[in-house]
């Protein structure tokens, strides 16, 4: 069977993840999760107190910086296992800035494609479908009410049991989708060929199956 290259772009929180995950198990395919890969040199700078307006700083630290992401979705910077530090709402704050900058899109454009290269892979992010694999067979863009992603969010935060405040949460992701949807470089933004999934009333089952069914249909 030919393998193909599933792109899953849309919003913040939307689930992209969650269902990128299952969908890449079901088919026994890769899962790359782009975002986290913004995230870690977001963390990675954050930490060493690099100035987040200083794009050649920033591109320092991505070169200085040996990322691993595995399998189990744990992602190491020079060996430190840092999955959960990079969910951390400081993180999550400044990583649209940081992801705004041409040279390190263009550095981390540059890993994905050489990921996706041989097919077999389930990548989520922003510019997918748009950037990294214009080419992919199935496109999709996730989107669902802010409130709705907000809501979730506060929920799973809950189960972690990690603090949350449901309004602050959302300003969060609304001030994230509007500086992702106005940066100059790669926007986030619905590609003509992607298929847009509105997942507000919907189930992560119903979501994973419906992108399964679209699957077959190109497969
Ligand atoms: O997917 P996640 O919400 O973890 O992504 C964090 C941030 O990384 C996004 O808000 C966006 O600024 C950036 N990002 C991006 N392009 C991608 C994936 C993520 O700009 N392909």
């Amino acid at each position: 069977v030919k393998e193909i290259a599933v792109a899953i772009d849309g919003p913040a929180a939307a689930g992209k993840s969650t269902v990128a995950k299952q969908v890449a198990k079901e088919l026994g395919y890769t899962y790359i999760d782009t975002g986290a890969m913004y995230r870690s040199i977001t963390f990675a700078a954050l930490e060493s107190k690099a100035d987040l307006n200083n794009e050649e700083k920033l591109l320092d630290v991505l070169h200085q910086m040996d990322l691993e992401m595995n399998e189990k979705l744990q992602v190491f910077i020079n060996g430190r296992d840092v999955t959960n530090e990079i969910r951390s709402e400081e993180v999550s704050r400044n990583v649209s800035k940081v992801a705004s900058y041409a040279s390190i899109r263009k550095e981390m454009v540059r890993r994905q494609q050489l990921m996706a290269k041989k097919r077999g892979v389930v990548m989520d992010g922003r510019d997918i479908g748009t950037h990294v694999i214009p080419d992919a067979e199935v496109k999709i863009f996730m989107i669902a009410s802010a409130d709705e992603r907000a809501k979730r969010r506060h929920k799973e935060n809950k189960e972690k049991g990690f603090p949350s405040d449901f309004n602050q949460l959302k300003k969060e992701i609304e001030e994230r989708d509007r500086l992702d949807m106005e940066r100059e470089v790669s926007p986030l933004k619905k590609g003509d060929d992607a298929i847009e999934l509105d997942t507000t009333s919907l189930s992560i089952r119903e979501v994973v199956e419906e992108i399964m069914q679209i699957i077959k249909r190109y497969k």
